[in-house]
């Protein structure tokens, strides 16, 4: 596997032998491209996001953390905006590991993101006042692709954080997507005021804005899948993360973002994002919270 920087040193991407890459930003980690062994992208990316280390990235895989949307009323993240700022700061590549072997060819990037970091988003780090240090891993192997989170507590007493890999998968055509394994879970609809509602056995349809924190049973090892035109196109597992959130903002949201291109892009994606944003994460000092996504290509 080979690892390359672009020349500005903002980008790093990872390649296997065998045509698989993914590409990521330092600002925010976000994974910017993931393209399969048929040369396929996999990710949904704007054309109008901004790479630029401006704003958040439209498309790929930004990192939400330490709130989940906003939390107006919670005593130590209630001044943060939307997402947090692990996606708008800039974080240190630590290194690469790689695994040779055929059976298992593969490459992890590491990067970190610590609150005595130089990268950190000046206007919204100093909202969250606590000591912590991130560490993000992106594992790209043949079939799949995994993204980890540890979160530590450096401080001396305990803060509350939520995470979430706030993942754009990229499709053919959303009238075609179904999504499976939600079936019975419970959610709440972010469109419809927040109501907590359970899911019908059927498999999922998005006809319109979509926006529901979904809570499945279990303890993530069974997928949340995508099919497409009846053939399963991503199956999503996760590990210690216990929401998935579906989204799609729709055509009339989607005009309202200026970053979101093209305007029918709606159509090529659907947000299955793995996250622990049911509740709040309470981390001791000196503890760590650590979560897991894999997104596997069915082969
Ligand atoms: C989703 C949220 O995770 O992210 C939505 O559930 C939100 O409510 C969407 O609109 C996009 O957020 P942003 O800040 O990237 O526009």
């Amino acid at each position: 596997p080979s690892v390359t920087f672009s020349a500005d040193n903002a980008r790093v991407t990872a390649e296997l032998p065998t045509g698989e890459a993914v590409e990521v930003l330092l600002h925010g980690a976000t994974v910017l491209r993931w393209r399969d062994g048929a040369g396929r992208e996999r990710l949904w990316l704007s054309e109008a996001a901004a790479v630029d280390g401006s704003r958040a990235v439209r498309g790929g895989v930004p990192v939400v953390f330490p709130v989940f949307g906003t939390a107006p009323d919670h005593p130590q993240a209630g001044r943060l905006p939307q997402h947090g700022f692990a996606r708008t700061s800039r974080w240190e590549f630590l290194g690469k590991s790689t695994s040779e072997s055929a059976a298992d060819l593969s490459v992890k990037l590491d990067f970190g993101l610590s609150s005595a970091a130089e990268g950190l988003d000046p206007t919204a780090a100093p909202l969250w006042p606590f000591r912590f240090n991130l560490i993000y891993s992106v594992t790209l192997s043949r079939e799949s692709l995994t993204t980890s989170i540890v979160v530590t507590n450096d401080d001396d007493k305990a803060f509350d954080c939520q995470v979430l890999m706030h993942t754009y998968l990229r499709v053919g055509d959303i009238a075609a997507v179904e999504i499976t394994g939600l079936d019975g879970a419970s959610y709440v609809d972010k469109v419809d005021g927040a109501k907590t509602k359970t899911e019908s056995s059927a498999p999922l349809t998005i006809t319109g804005e979509t926006d529901r924190v979904y809570t499945p049973a279990g303890d993530g090892s069974s997928p949340v899948s995508v099919v497409e035109n009846g053939k399963t196109t991503f199956s999503v597992t996760r590990e210690n993360l216990g929401n998935v959130v579906v989204w799609n903002p729709w055509a009339e949201k989607a005009a309202g973002m200026a970053d979101f291109a093209p305007r029918d892009g709606f159509k090529n994606m659907v947000c299955i994002e793995p996250g622990a944003v049911g509740g709040w994460q309470s981390v001791e000092p000196g503890d760590a919270f650590e979560g897991a996504q894999t997104i596997t290509l069915p082969q």
